[in-house]
């Protein structure tokens, strides 16, 4: 490329680039009506209440909404089962033999499916070891599994139960797990052997046994056979889940579950130290799973459904398993990493599946961008309709290369906004008739009713402009509560405005189409001289220039302006640090988000501190460029890598 073409790329804007829904697709689109988010605000509850009527109910509701702020009730006095949803209807409706299930293994050979048929027989035979568990209905399980299909299973288990389960993600550490497992005071563990992940092992018995001793609560372990390695097992306590299942019965009747019983428990962290249990209820939680998978993720019934989000976390509870299966789709879990055995793997994945539907992160979108198209170029892409983006503000440069390399111009984008206490998707195109811009959510899915509030005058936003988003109106899908404490929701996310309010903690912006653009945690918001600043739109600036492949902007104490932003960067491969470089970047930031937000440094680093669901950790960043202590960093991804940073970084200051 020329130095000239290489100017003009990055000259343009690319946010302000828009896209109409591909003719093809917006032809065969589950939504295609463009008046639909005008008739769902004119009856929103009659919205909703029509997609109740898509799922199957034992008893129909007596009330659609009762909203007691901010407690919210949906379809009161309905009763259904959510497992009775995912299986046995659509096996009613000749689905029997359909592929819900295909899990593709760590090693590229390791690949198993599951028919509708055969993950009702193992979801029933596990919940009856679960019943011979002392399980039932208002119990919590909790699930310490890699990405295999048990997983699902048990997961399904406990819905068949009405049996509550908690996921916990199986790269937490066994303090995570304790803590997890004595908030909810589970009597059963299911776990695994080993887990083996991007050519490597995790010793996940090992980690429970090492979880338990202060896990009193606990009464039996269920162990999955993973890699058949042996460990140790507890007599009396500890058995193997293939024994168990070999005599168990394979019928077992969904209890009719109260469309605001409990759910499900995940945990998510929030700004203070104890994580949060995000509670989720049956009814509501699965009628806008159904209505954003169909709409928003456009499911039909031939896709091949990838979302590559761990289980661990809400995304592959609400879009790997139970939006797909409420759908009657097929889902597919993957074990691995996208780099092994090598760079191929992802593409491949979708070449030999036929994937239709990739539903991913900005962090494994840049990942790959940062090597060029190069590993992408040996497969068969052309089975993908739709793409989506999902977890963190994607940057219009990403989008765009997700756009060309992953989707060859040819599938819309979805950037879909909504965050575990949201359960479903919130903010997101309809791909059939939103016309997309590079980095922007677009709109709220229809019966969904975000807006902006001004903290400085206190008074929503009009028309264009950013401030804190806030949800007005109860959703489906919403957190009923905190586990066991009602009081701590009330204060977490309705104290700031009113009870009637839901105060998101993320920063947005809308624009004279009334797109919303998010832009990152309040938290992460800058102020520098009296200047509102993104972080997210200064990462945008260093991204969009050649020489980086991702970077992370913070702010550091300043006497003069309150706050000044400092940049990490990650270099793409071939390029060298030094002074040039960084006053060129520097410049990048001047010239595309403006002179304020130049940073006052920019430090080359050989990673970012990520958290395991792919977030940066700013906080140790800012305790980095102001020469503290690094702090905990028990929560990263990769703890090791803080002091690598810290070294780079230090280096760089002097
Ligand atoms: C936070 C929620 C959504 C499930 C996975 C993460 C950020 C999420 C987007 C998006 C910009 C996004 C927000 C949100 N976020 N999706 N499309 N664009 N930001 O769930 O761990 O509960 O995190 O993730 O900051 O508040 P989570």
């Amino acid at each position: 490329m020329s130095e000239e073409q290489q100017n003009g790329q990055q000259s343009e804007d690319l946010g302000q680039r828009t896209y109409e829904p591909p003719e093809e697709f917006a032809k065969n689109a589950n939504c295609q009506d463009p008046e639909i988010w005008n008739k769902a605000a004119e009856d929103y509850e009659g919205f909703w209440e029509g997609w109740a009527k898509e799922l199957h109910w034992f008893k129909e509701w007596d009330q659609v909404l009762d909203w007691d702020p901010p407690f919210a009730k949906w379809f009161v006095g309905g009763k259904l089962n959510a497992s009775y949803n995912c299986l046995d209807y659509h096996i009613e409706q000749g689905k029997g033999d359909k592929q819900a299930l295909i899990w593709v293994g760590d090693e590229p050979d390791h690949q198993q499916t599951y028919t509708y048929n055969e993950l009702l027989t193992e979801v029933s035979k596990f919940a009856n070891v679960l019943k011979d568990h002392g399980i039932g209905k208002g119990d919590t399980v909790s699930l310490y599994l890699p990405m295999i299909p048990e997983l699902p299973i048990a997961m399904l288990a406990c819905a068949r139960l009405g049996a509550i389960h908690s996921v916990v993600f199986s790269a937490f550490t066994p303090d995570q797990l304790t803590e997890r497992i004595n908030d909810v005071e589970s009597t059963v563990l299911v776990t695994a052997d080993q887990s083996p992940r991007g050519g490597s092992i995790t010793d996940l018995k090992e980690n429970s046994d090492a979880a338990l001793g202060d896990a009193q609560s606990i009464e039996s372990v269920i162990v999955v056979r993973r890699t058949g390695e042996e460990v140790p097992m507890q007599d009396g306590r500890d058995e193997y889940w293939d024994e168990l299942m070999q005599n168990a019965s394979d019928q077992c009747e969904a209890e009719e579950m109260d469309a605001e019983d409990p759910f499900f428990v995940l945990y998510s962290s929030g700004s203070t130290g104890k994580p949060k249990g995000i509670q989720h209820n049956v009814g509501g939680y699965l009628v806008q799973l159904k209505a954003t998978t169909m709409w928003t993720l456009d499911m039909k019934d031939d896709d091949i459904f990838w979302c590559t989000a761990d289980i661990g976390w809400i995304t592959g509870h609400s879009y790997l398993v139970y939006g797909p299966l409420l759908c009657g789709g097929t889902t597919l879990q993957y074990e691995g990493t996208p780099t092994y055995p090598d760079n191929t793997r992802w593409p491949s994945v979708i070449e030999e599946h036929k994937v239709t539907t990739l539903y991913t992160a900005p962090t494994a979108i840049r990942a790959f961008m940062k090597q060029g198209t190069g590993p992408l170029e040996g497969s068969d892409l052309s089975s993908l309709r739709l793409l989506g983006s999902v977890g963190e503000p994607i940057n219009p440069a990403a989008w765009v290369w997700y756009y060309e390399n992953f989707g060859g111009e040819r599938c819309p984008v979805v950037d879909t906004w909504w965050q575990t206490e949201t359960g479903g998707i919130m903010i997101a195109p309809l791909p059939g008739i939103t016309t997309l811009k590079p980095g922007s959510a677009t709109k709220p899915f229809p019966g969904i009713f975000p807006d902006l509030w001004d903290e400085e005058t206190e008074e929503f936003i009009e028309g264009a402009g950013s401030g804190a988003l806030t949800v007005n109106k109860p959703w489906p899908s919403m957190t009923r509560t905190l586990w066991q404490d009602p009081e701590r929701y009330k204060e977490e996310y309705f104290s700031e405005i009113s009870d009637e309010i839901y105060y998101v903690e993320d920063g947005a912006k809308r624009d004279e189409d009334g797109y919303y653009t998010i832009t990152g945690r309040i938290d992460d918001v800058l102020n520098v001289a009296g200047h509102r600043l993104s972080t997210v739109e200064i990462e945008n600036a260093l991204v969009n220039h050649e020489a980086v492949a991702e970077a992370a902007v913070i702010g550091v104490e300043d006497e003069d302006k309150g706050q000044a932003p400092v940049a990490f960067v990650i270099l793409q491969g071939d390029q060298e640090y030094g002074e040039d470089l960084e006053k060129d970047l520097i410049g990048e930031v001047a010239d595309k988000a403006g002179k304020i937000s130049r940073p006052d440094r920019v430090y080359a680093v050989e990673d970012l501190p990520k958290t395991n669901s792919g977030k940066i950790m700013r906080r140790l960043l800012q305790n980095i460029a102001q020469g503290e202590e690094l702090g905990d960093t028990s929560t990263l991804a990769d703890p090791s890598i803080a002091e690598t940073i810290q070294e780079q970084t230090q280096q760089q200051m002097s």
